[in-house]
């Protein structure tokens, strides 16, 4: 990762350390997990958030609990295991990163059941750090591909945080618009400041600021605003929570509707997300089960009420962008059409 920047989470002699999300802009301090339920907590409670983060974050989870498991018999390992992995998945249901990583690791759990505790749960830290350099990796590719896309110069718009933060480092959305502004494909860039979580104002503005990439912020409301009047903005840039067989794409609530103002101005609209992202098993959007969240997250900012007691509150945390809104999948495998996403499933 850009050295300029604190890095969203590391492993350290058996600890995760993740990057305290809910502090930031103000503050940059660390969360320490040394069991697998304060990975749980930590996912749950968004101090680490973002589809491939969490993945990640969940990878170092699932160390944890076999360091817990590591001395039992196989087949109390393996329940042991499998309990832990659904209570991990349920933490954020919508990102698919984190299933997918889960699993993963508990291939390797199963391939290690031989092992003595010490080399079990080395197999498991060293299938933890692959998962971590992959995303990196991934996420320059994708960048270097995406960044093609763009002309000269342009001025981009994106949604809630698919920066270094969202993801092990560097970013999706946000990787792509790194590696833009560095080939002077990017000029500027547009931040929705994405409501309730504020993902866009205080983690995407602080990534850039830090960068030193020139933004401005808006409110979600200005984006069609933006569009029509200034007629500047070239491309809509975000990143991606599951992409169904079909390419319909989850992504932060708001993501639909800056969709549906881009296709009316006529702006390409640009998914950038690893080919972890893709959910082949789910044919179409509508099946992609919605994370709800609390109430409350919409009704406080900054802890004050802003709305009057019992006001009724809904708090959908994504939405499906349908294929038809989109005008390119970026992946680390390549560049692919909404609609030709499920190829993608042949060169896994
Ligand atoms: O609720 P969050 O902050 O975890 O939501 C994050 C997003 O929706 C991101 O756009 C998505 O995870 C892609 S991150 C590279």
């Amino acid at each position: 990762m850009n050295n300029k920047m604190s890095e969203t989470l590391y492993w350290e002699k058996g600890t995760l350390f993740l990057l305290d999300q809910l502090e930031l802009p103000s503050k940059v301090v660390y969360r320490k997990c040394k069991t697998y339920t304060d990975v749980i907590k930590a996912i749950k409670n968004m101090i680490v958030r973002g589809a491939p983060a969490i993945g990640v974050s969940a990878a170092y989870g699932m160390v944890l609990a076999g360091t817990k498991a590591a001395k039992l018999s196989p087949t109390e390992k393996i329940k042991f295991i499998k309990k832990v992995s659904e209570e991990m998945i349920q933490a954020r249901p919508t990102a698919v990163n984190l299933k997918w990583a889960v699993d993963k690791m508990c291939v390797v759990v199963e391939s290690s059941l031989k092992l003595n505790p010490e080399n079990f749960v080395a197999a498991l830290e060293s299938a933890a750090n692959e998962i971590y350099d992959e995303d990196i990796e991934c996420n320059k590719i994708m960048a270097d591909f995406g960044a093609r896309l763009l002309k000269k110069n342009s001025v981009v718009l994106t949604h809630c945080n698919a920066g270094a933060l969202a993801t092990a480092g560097y970013g999706t959305a946000l990787g792509m618009i790194r590696t833009g502004y560095k080939n002077g494909k990017i000029k500027k860039v547009f931040v929705d400041e994405t409501r309730p979580y504020l993902q866009g104002a205080r983690l995407t503005a602080w990534e850039l600021q830090q960068e030193k990439i020139p933004y401005t912020l808006i409110t979600d409301n200005m984006a069609g605003y933006i569009m029509k009047t200034e007629k500047i903005i070239d491309a809509v840039i975000v990143g991606a929570d599951r992409i169904a067989s079909n390419g319909d794409v989850a992504n932060k609530i708001g993501t639909y509707s800056l969709s549906i103002l881009a296709k009316y101005h006529k702006i390409p609209f640009y998914v950038v997300a690893p080919s972890s992202t893709i959910d082949f098993s789910t044919l179409y959007g509508t099946k992609i089960k919605i994370e709800e969240r609390s109430a409350e997250e919409v009704l406080k900012i900054n802890g004050k009420e802003i709305a009057p007691k019992g006001t009724q509150v809904r708090h959908p945390g994504f939405d499906i962008t349908p294929a038809s809104n989109i005008t390119m999948i970026i992946t680390e495998k390549g560049v692919f059409k909404p609609n030709k996403i499920s190829t993608l499933k042949k060169i896994k």
